[in-house]
């Protein structure tokens, strides 16, 4: 058993995407997700009480960074110390919503991911309750990438997809109990997968899904019940074309429970019944 608890706990907190058009992006997610939108750099930072996105500038549907809340300044010290001994680079990285000791590391496909103390944000609740959970990249080289979550970084490995050729499809690791705050899947080509908020309750998917259909914004797929993660889920896109999941129930699981093996096949995504399948 994995014994580096290196980033336990911690929690997806905020990303950044990029779109060739910021004001229609960051207007169709004030309307589609309750966010409140400012200025910020050559974007919008979209803030809401349990999630944070900012919207920059760029190619289409690129994720500049995506940020990870750690404890403390304690816990963040303690990462920091650990990665430099494991001779990681890593970087100090300025964002609005961490304190200014936050830090970044990168991995296989350029990603980079930030690990922070979170600065005090939006009061009160969001409208129709969705936390920001977790965000699933698409890679070519699910392995490695995989080893370095899991051996550099400490993420726990929840659930592994697995062909029929016994080789890794998918893989799902949690950095707390939730089972998991990032996901990766075979493909032919790296890039951002999706993100997801999770509510409450099935009632909130019900109450995501009349608001979506009031703003006229179709679901995409579901609902269903991911095998893996056990959670209920709907998906929507935004105008570039982003999948954004609302679930609920995901699953909780302890440090100690061992990863868990699945096959290559719908059911393993869509318990309830069609699957999009990524390779
Ligand atoms: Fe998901």
């Amino acid at each position: 058993m994995a014994e580096n608890k290196l980033i336990w706990p911690a929690r997806l907190h905020h990303f950044a995407l990029t779109t060739e058009t910021p004001e229609i992006l960051a207007d169709w997610y004030v309307r589609a997700m309750g966010y409140e939108k400012e200025t910020y750099g050559n974007g919008w930072l979209l803030s809401g009480a349990e999630r944070n996105i900012i919207i920059l500038t760029g190619n289409k549907s690129e994720v500049p960074f995506s940020s990870y809340a750690v404890e403390d300044d304690s816990h963040l010290s303690n990462i920091s110390e650990q990665f430099s001994a494991a001779e990681c680079k890593i970087e100090k990285f300025s964002t609005p919503l961490f304190c200014d000791n936050a830090i970044s590391i990168t991995d296989h496909d350029g990603n980079v991911f930030v690990f922070g103390v979170p600065l005090r944000g939006k009061a009160g609740r969001d409208q129709l309750p969705g936390r920001l959970q977790h965000i699933v990249f698409a890679t070519t080289q699910l392995a490695d990438q995989v080893s370095f979550f899991t051996n550099t970084l400490g993420f726990r490995k929840s659930d592994t997809v697995f062909d029929s050729d016994k080789d890794p499809t998918a893989c799902f690791m949690r950095s707390d109990p939730e089972h998991h705050s990032l996901g990766l899947f075979r493909a032919p080509e790296a890039r951002l997968d999706h993100f997801c908020f999770e509510s409450t309750c099935w009632n909130d998917i019900r109450d995501w899904g009349d608001h979506f259909s009031e703003e006229r914004i179709p679901i995409v797929w579901g609902a269903g019940r991911h095998g893996a993660g056990n959670n209920l889920f709907i998906f929507v896109e935004d105008p570039d074309g982003n999948k954004l999941e609302i679930s609920a129930e995901i699953e909780l699981m302890t440090w100690e429970q061992e990863p868990r093996e699945w096959p290559h096949e719908e059911r393993t995504l869509n318990l309830w019944g069609t699957a999009w399948l990524r390779s």
